[in-house]
């Protein structure tokens, strides 16, 4: 695998590669690698000729009061990881080849950006487009491999790539769980023994909001009782429970097929989040009843 950290040797590199017409599949990450990563690598490495992953822990999509100092980073290891992975090519840039001092431009993506994980992360979301956009330009893959984990994060970056005309398939690759049912992601080794106990609850109160949802086509009701029904599981804090449309993350109509179900929620210092897609499609009546 070759490990490069500036624009210039990437670029000289991928540029062979596409000389010689290979298609590339593009892994962005922030280290700290896990299953949830190598599922997307190996996704990439199935369907592309070469497949390069970026770790950059990205500090503009973080906002002050947030984790970045402590955000779980072992270069180390990731290397060994996506080495044995039979990944082609690993980007890791410097902070300055990133954001070059007097840098101006940014990037925002409205409305699907302000709402949900808009509302309590300021950064986040200004702060992905605009490292994503830049690793795109930088990368040129054929094709983008994101983790339908963080689901509104996919939602704006497709928004993102389409409103910039880049030419970049999106894939979106399913949420890898433990067997218990919590959502694989980086943060999850700060976890207590006891919040690691109480963290699968999300996923099962996701579930169990899909099936009540199903029965009852009231999704203003079932979000309200399913944030009672964490709290009482042992979240301290819901942020948001919604069950909405899967595209546009607003109000559901009385047409829309596409539904998902999404939370964020606290248990001490750490903030989970989740999602799941109502897999039935309903036939609703405009005033959002199924009966
Ligand atoms: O999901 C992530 O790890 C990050 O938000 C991403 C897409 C690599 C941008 O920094």
């Amino acid at each position: 695998m070759k490990v490069v950290s500036n624009i210039a040797e990437l670029r000289a590199l991928l540029g062979k590669w596409v000389g010689n017409s290979s298609s590339i599949g593009f892994v962005p990450t922030m280290g700290a690698l896990h299953k949830g990563h190598l599922s997307l690598i190996s996704r990439s490495i199935k369907e592309n000729d070469k497949t390069c992953v970026s770790i950059f822990v990205n500090p503009k999509q973080f906002s002050p009061d947030e984790d970045f100092d402590i955000y779980p980073r072992d270069l180390d290891q990731d290397i060994l990881t996506l080495d044995g992975a039979k990944v082609d090519l690993l980007y890791v840039p410097r902070l300055e080849e990133m954001y070059k001092p007097g840098s101006l431009t940014v990037i925002t993506v409205p409305v699907i950006g302000d709402i949900l994980e808009g509302v309590y992360r300021k950064n986040l979301f200004s702060g992905v487009a605009m490292v994503v956009a830049k690793l795109l330009i930088q990368v040129g893959p054929h094709r983008l491999y994101l983790g339908e984990k963080d689901y509104q994060q996919l939602c704006v970056i497709r928004q993102m790539v389409d409103d910039l005309d880049i030419s970049t398939d999106i894939l979106a690759c399913a949420t890898i769980r433990e067997k218990d049912g919590l959502a694989i992601s980086s943060r999850n080794v700060r976890l207590s023994d006891q919040q690691r106990e109480v963290a699968p609850l999300l996923h099962q109160t996701l579930l169990e909001a899909a099936e009540a949802f199903d029965n009852t086509g009231d999704e203003l009701v079932t979000a309200e009782n399913s944030t009672r029904k964490l709290v009482e599981r042992g979240f301290d804090k819901v942020d948001y429970f919604s069950i909405c449309d899967g595209l546009t993350l607003g109000a559901i109509g009385p047409k829309t097929e596409n539904i998902r179900i999404l939370a964020a929620a606290w248990l001490g210092n750490n903030r989970l989040i989740d999602n799941i897609a109502l897999s039935t499609i309903l036939t609703r009546t405009a005033g959002g009843n199924n009966n």
